[in-house]
Formats: structure tokens, sequence, C-alpha cells
């Protein structure tokens, strides 16, 4: 089974995602739990071009293609090996994130975003995305305080409004896998919906 963690900055991917890897560990289950990009050596690599080095103005096809460099690594490397070896998989991001934020986001051609991104998973798709929604506001008022910014969280207002419309358009157009949760509300309250949900999909 892999899972997959989505939603803008701030929404609460990172924290729902170790609160249900933790749930399920507790179960009984073997989990991997894993992000992107960063991943591996080349993640590694390619997560500081995109992320951290601030001098570096990435054109919007390169940075498409360093995203899914990454994704590929971290495909063959790590998520289809330990799926095949039974494990639960985690995966704080994955393709929803590129489509969104290099195709609705950055405003490249989204049909040829698609076609890079889907080439980027190897064939692997998740079993449920959970995607994480709330106002803008709201999440990037939770980490404003944060001390190292990176320079997505840097983007203005509007981007990360494309990112969240882009993601309920995707969303709507896979019901089965996407589950839209409402992120505005409390940890527990979020952490409740998503282990039902992983619960009810492992029984099945
Ligand atoms: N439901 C919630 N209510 C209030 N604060 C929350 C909630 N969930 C997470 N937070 C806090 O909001 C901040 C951002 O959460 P988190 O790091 O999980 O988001 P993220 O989606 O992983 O962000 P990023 O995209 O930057 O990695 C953290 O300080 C976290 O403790
Ligand atoms: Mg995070």
């Amino acid at each position: 089974m892999f899972i997959t963690f989505e939603g803008i900055e701030g929404s609460g991917k990172t924290t729902q995602a170790q609160l249900l890897r933790d749930f399920l560990v507790n179960k009984g289950y073997r989990v991997t739990f894993t992000r992107e990009p960063g991943w591996g050596i080349l993640g590694r690599l390619i997560r500081r071009m995109l992320l951290e080095e601030r001098d570096l103005e990435l054109d919007p096809v390169a940075e498409l293609c360093l995203f899914c460099a990454d994704r590929a690594q971290h495909v063959k490397e790590l998520l289809r090996p330990r799926l095949k070896a039974g494990d639960i998989v985690i995966c704080d991001r994955f393709v929803d994130s590129t489509v969104v934020y290099q195709g609705y986001g950055r405003g490249l051609d989204i049909e040829l975003v698609k076609k890079v991104a889907n080439a980027s998973t190897l064939g692997l798709k998740p079993d449920i995305t959970l995607l994480l929604n709330l106002p803008v506001r709201i999440a990037l008022s939770r980490i404003r305080n944060r001390e190292s910014m990176t320079k997505f969280e840097e983007e203005p207002l509007e981007f990360h409004e494309r990112i969240r419309q882009g993601y309920l358009f995707i969303a709507q157009k896979e019901p089965d896998r996407i589950k839209v949760i409402n992120a505005a509300r409390g940890v527990d309250q979020i952490r409740e919906e998503i282990t039902d949900i992983v619960l009810t999909r492992l029984s099945r």
C-alpha cells in the first residue's frame, strides 16, 4: 500500500504523515516513511539545487526536470523495493506536487508537466493520496516563525492560492484516490479522519 500526502506549504503534511506512521507501526505494520524531494545520494544533491541555493534562479523547465529526476531515482531505489517487500510506504509529497507546483504554480503547459511527471513515477501510483486542504493564510501563519524558509515558502500569496486550487481541481478528477481533508481543524481531528480512511482501505 502506497500512501502520499499533499497540500500547500504549512498544511500539516509532515505532522500527519508522521502520526500515521506511528499509528501503523503500533498496529504492527512495517512502514517506510519518506519524502520528496531529497531521498538518497541524488535526492540530497537535487534538494539543495531546488530549495536551498538562493542565488540559483531556476528556469521552470529546469525545475520540473530536477523534481522528476529526484522522483525517478526515489521510485527505483526505495519506493518500488519497499512496496515489493510488503511495506506500507508513506511519502510526504509525490507526483501531484509536480503537476500542481510546476503546472498550476509556475504556469508551465499542463500537458507537458503531466507527461514528464507521469514518466518520473515509472508507473507507480499512490493507492491513497491525502490532500490537506485549508486557506492559504492559515497555513502560512503556521510556518511564519520557521527559521529557515525554502524558496517556495517565500512565494507570494497568489502562488499558494493557485497551488491550493490546482490540488482541488485534480482531486475532483480522481475522487477515489485523492481524499480531500479539511486541514483547518485540530491535529487530532485530522489524524482520526486519516486513520479511518487508511484502515478502511487496508481492510478491503
Ligand atoms: N492541525 C494543525 N493545527 C495547528 N497547527 C498545526 C496543525 N498541523 C500542523 N501544525 C503546525 O503547523 C506547522 C506546519 O506543519 P507541517 O510542518 O506538518 O506542515 P507541512 O505541510 O509539512 O509544511 P511544508 O510544506 O512546509 O513541509 C508546524 O509547526 C505544525 O506543528
Ligand atoms: Mg513538511
